[in-house]
């Protein structure tokens, strides 16, 4: 069996609706960014891999709001779910009642064509506009959590990233395919006062 075959079969095997929970697993276990009662965004949630995890981990009086532009079918009071895309300008007015959050996740990419300088485009696109959300949606002290494919503008983003943030990392977990250009910038402690 392969690694991919065997995070697929292990997300299976625990409940879990996508291979993607072992991956914020194995990145919460190693950085501490989701804690019980905690308030969290998740861009890009379906089918929802990610939502379960941050269930689990911030328990009953924990709190989910989800975007994506897909369908999510979880249904639970503790998670808010807003069909849109978040490059759309009415993506600030529709978070607005839920500000601010403690956390927040985005693990959004693009449809992949295969053409690598093409897709680290669309996903730095995506990673700028999480940045974006999470600097005027999060508390001072909170954390932030970004998936990008590698690439040039790679080094630049992490730079700004940590302007922001007391601490920045880049990690790749591993469950994440070897094959697969996708890492995850971890950002903690947000050093400014969101602007909603
Ligand atoms: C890798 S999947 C996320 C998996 C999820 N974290 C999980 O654990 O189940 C990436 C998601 O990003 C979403 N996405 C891509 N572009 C988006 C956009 N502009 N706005 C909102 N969601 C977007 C896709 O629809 C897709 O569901």
């Amino acid at each position: 069996m392969n690694k991919r075959d065997y995070y697929y079969w292990e997300a299976k095997r625990r409940g879990y609706k996508s291979r993607a929970s072992l991956k914020l697993i194995q990145i919460d276990d190693r950085f501490y960014l989701l804690k019980s009662g905690y308030h969290v965004l998740d861009l890009g949630a379906s089918p929802g891999g990610w939502i379960q995890v941050v269930l689990e981990r911030t328990g009953s009086n924990g709190h989910v709001v989800a975007i994506d532009i897909a369908p999510l079918r979880i249904r639970d009071p503790r998670v808010k779910f807003l069909r849109m895309d978040v490059l759309n300008h009415e993506v600030f007015e529709g978070l607005k009642e839920y500000v601010p959050f403690d956390v927040v996740l985005s693990d959004m990419a693009p449809k992949l064509s295969g053409v690598s300088s093409w897709d680290h485009g669309r996903s730095m696109e995506l990673a700028e506009r999480a940045l974006e959300i999470a600097m005027h949606t999060l508390r001072t002290g909170g954390h932030f959590l970004v998936k990008i494919f590698r690439g040039d503008m790679e080094k630049n983003y992490v730079k700004k990233c940590k302007q922001y943030f007391d601490m920045v990392k880049v990690h790749k977990p591993k469950a994440s395919s070897p094959k697969s250009a996708e890492i995850y910038v971890i950002c903690k402690r947000f050093k400014l006062e969101s602007t909603p």
